[in-house]
């Protein structure tokens, strides 16, 4: 589909067509916030998590949320049916609106509200069987970082390091603890705990957060909250990626260094096998 139906303000129209004015606070500020919902089989999984987490994000930011939760389905379920894909993977957008360039918040100004989709591309077959690479970093973002916020500089710049050194993410470190890497959270296991920061502002609670909790508890398997040093994550017996579109990835080399046995562990066969099922139901 080259033009697919996307949502811009009120209506429906062709991607092509979907056009903003300069002055929106999200091309002049990153002034907004954004939420990505992977949907299966033409419907969205986690659909309340997601949209708890937008209405918390546009709180965040004060923004009034321009919908119910009811119209937030309807307008997504509009986009979603327009597409020809049946597993897609929603972005929804949300900026301050149009105004007249001064940083402080306009006095009066309507969110501009974007949705659009495209079919959700997952990881490879290869990197499911083999795990894939990352290279580590110093977290140089803002302390903001719970918030999912359009201004992503920061994560554009760690994505961009990873991609230079042909690998899949930055995992990134703050005064020597783990924080999340440039668009996935990052899980430990050792000696068959898995652990993974705390929900704080130094990362973003991803949604698969809360499903990892769920699946490990359902599951008997450990899980700690914690602050994770740099050296426990090289020494770790697994290291995981978690997003909306990795799912659940295997890290198995972090710089050069090679993790656990340098492929795919057994808590996350475990935890892949129970995320798969849990997509089904
Ligand atoms: C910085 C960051 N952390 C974590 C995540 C994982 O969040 P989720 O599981 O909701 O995809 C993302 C997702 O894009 C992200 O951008």
């Amino acid at each position: 589909m080259s033009d697919p139906l996307v949502y811009l303000n009120g209506s429906l129209t062709p991607l092509s067509e979907a056009k903003i004015p300069v002055l929106d606070r999200g091309f002049i500020f990153g002034d907004g916030i954004y939420e990505v919902i992977p949907v299966y089989q033409r419907k969205m999984f986690r659909s309340d998590q997601h949209l708890a987490r937008l209405f918390r994000s546009l709180t965040a930011i004060g923004i009034t949320n321009p919908h119910s939760k009811e119209e937030w389905l309807s307008l997504i379920d509009q986009v979603m049916t327009a597409h020809e894909a049946d597993d897609q993977m929603v972005y929804i957008q949300v900026t301050r609106g149009v105004a007249k360039r001064a940083h402080a918040f306009p006095k009066e100004a309507t969110p501009t509200v974007f949705i659009m989709t495209n079919p959700i591309v997952l990881p490879s077959a290869t990197a499911r069987e083999q795990g894939v690479a990352c290279v580590s970093m110093e977290d140089k973002r803002w302390l903001r970082c719970e918030i999912k916020s359009i201004s992503l500089l920061g994560n554009v710049l760690a994505a961009e390091n990873a991609a230079e050194h042909g690998v899949t993410e930055s995992i990134q470190f703050r005064d020597g603890y783990l924080t999340e890497a440039s668009s996935s959270n990052v899980w430990i296991v050792k000696n068959g705990v898995m652990a993974g920061p705390p929900k704080d502002n130094l990362i973003l609670e991803g949604i698969r957060y809360g499903l990892i909790q769920e699946l490990c508890a359902a599951q008997n398997i450990p899980l700690e909250a914690r602050r994770i040093t740099k050296e426990e994550v090289f020494a770790a017996d697994e290291v995981m990626l978690s997003s909306a579109t990795k799912e659940i990835l295997a890290v198995v080399r972090i710089d050069e260094q090679t993790i656990g046995k340098g492929k795919p562990g057994p808590i996350y066969q475990q935890l892949f096998q129970a995320y798969q099922q849990a997509k089904a139901t």
